[in-house]
């Protein structure tokens, strides 16, 4: 009797492509589902950039300013992909799947009234790369009357959970979220609020740069106590979880509007920074009060000043960076969409119901074949 034929090897290798709310460019990981074996972080170009900040403001012609952006992300993507590959020395018939995020530009979650829109022109990315392209992961858990957001709890679940303890991991991007991975097996998840887009803005917008490095600037300025109570007053805040956020809120008109004539520039960079470390701390406080451990990544977690704010405002709880549990701090995001593309070649689910609110488990993603 003819045996038969040997199956294909599955591919084990996975590429993941992050770029967030920050807009800082792309962050791309090669992950072999356990640990990060390559990572390539590579910016947009200036032009791109500056059309996707634009895209998240109502404008002129945006059907078509979108399509074009979202063939300049994957042009972006693919060009990451080819350096990554590149720098590991892996083919591309290695990979089994990019995750690809994508980049958000409107998150407006909420059933038939609702939407979550993240620019990436994935049959153009698996056109470019030759490999199948998972993208549009946050859609299908929006349908299901979830956020869409965070997705990552599930991967911080499996990287950084121990067994007995209350530990968190946050997540400093252009927003910050919170995993919240309890001693008993729960894990729970939501968007604090800003974490550095209005930083940065606020930087950008009186010094010229992309970003307020170690918070330095911050630390030259006096925190104003009537600004931060009226920032912190913004109601998204006082919600209880599941909750997510973007620029649709966080915006530098928003912060514009609480602004009185006068203010000293530096004095309010140190306020922004201020309501990220306090509005992370109030959240982390009320939802996990036994919290003994909060490992922090993303670009945020190399604001010293940031870190120092949340170690004093969280005297009980041990701060460390998500490189001491084995994971740089600008891999952890890229490394989740990696994971994500994984979960779905296996037909897994991604979402946690209990953090994005959705009916139900879903399988994450929509796919474009090499
Ligand atoms: N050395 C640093 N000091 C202060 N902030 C930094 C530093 N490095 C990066 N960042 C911040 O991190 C941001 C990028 O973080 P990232 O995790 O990539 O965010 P996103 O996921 O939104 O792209 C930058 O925009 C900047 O605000
Ligand atoms: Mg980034």
């Amino acid at each position: 009797m003819a045996s038969p034929p040997p199956s294909k090897p599955v591919a084990a290798l996975y590429i993941g492509l992050m770029s967030g709310t920050s807009l800082d460019g792309v962050d791309a990981v090669l992950f072999d589902g356990q640990a990060v074996q390559g990572h390539v972080h590579a910016p947009f170009p200036a032009a791109l950039r500056d059309e996707l900040l634009a895209l998240n403001t109502p404008g002129a012609d945006e059907l078509h300013r979108a399509a074009l952006a979202a063939n300049g992300v994957a042009r972006s993507y693919a060009d990451v992909t080819a350096q990554l590959l590149e720098a590991s020395g892996t083919r591309r018939d290695q990979i089994a799947a990019l995750g690809a995020h994508g980049q958000t530009v409107r998150h407006r979650p909420g059933g038939f009234d609702g939407y979550t829109t993240q620019l990436l022109n994935g049959a153009l990315l698996a056109e470019q790369t030759g490999i199948d392209v998972v993208c549009d992961f946050r859609s299908r858990d929006v349908a299901a009357g979830g956020q869409g957001a965070p997705l990552v709890p599930a991967f911080h679940r499996a990287v950084f959970g121990v067994a007995g303890r209350d530990v968190a991991v946050l997540n400093l991007g252009g927003i910050a979220n919170l995993s919240l991975l309890f001693a008993d097996g729960r894990t729970g998840g939501f968007d604090t609020g800003p974490a550095n887009c209005l930083l940065d803005g606020w930087i950008a917008r009186h010094q010229g740069h992309a970003f307020d490095a170690d918070g330095a600037w911050a630390a030259s300025g006096q925190v104003l106590s009537p600004l931060l109570a009226a920032l912190l007053a913004a109601p998204f805040f006082a919600l209880a979880p599941p909750k997510s956020t973007g620029r649709d809120l966080f915006h530098l008109d928003w912060l514009d509007a609480q602004l009185t004539p006068g203010l000293v520039p530096a004095d309010v960079q140190a306020t922004l920074l201020e309501l990220t470390a306090r509005s992370v701390a109030d959240a982390l406080q009320a939802q996990m009060p036994g919290a003994t451990t909060l490992i922090a990544c993303g670009g945020g977690a190399r604001n010293g000043r940031l870190m120092q704010r949340l170690a004093e405002l969280l005297p009980r709880v041990a701060l460390q960076s998500s490189v001491a549990h084995g994971l740089p701090v600008d891999q952890v995001e890229a490394a989740a969409f990696a994971w994500l593309a994984q979960c779905f070649q296996e037909k897994r689910p991604g979402n946690l119901p209990a953090v994005t609110g959705a009916s139900g488990l879903r399988v994450l993603g929509a796919l474009h074949p090499a």
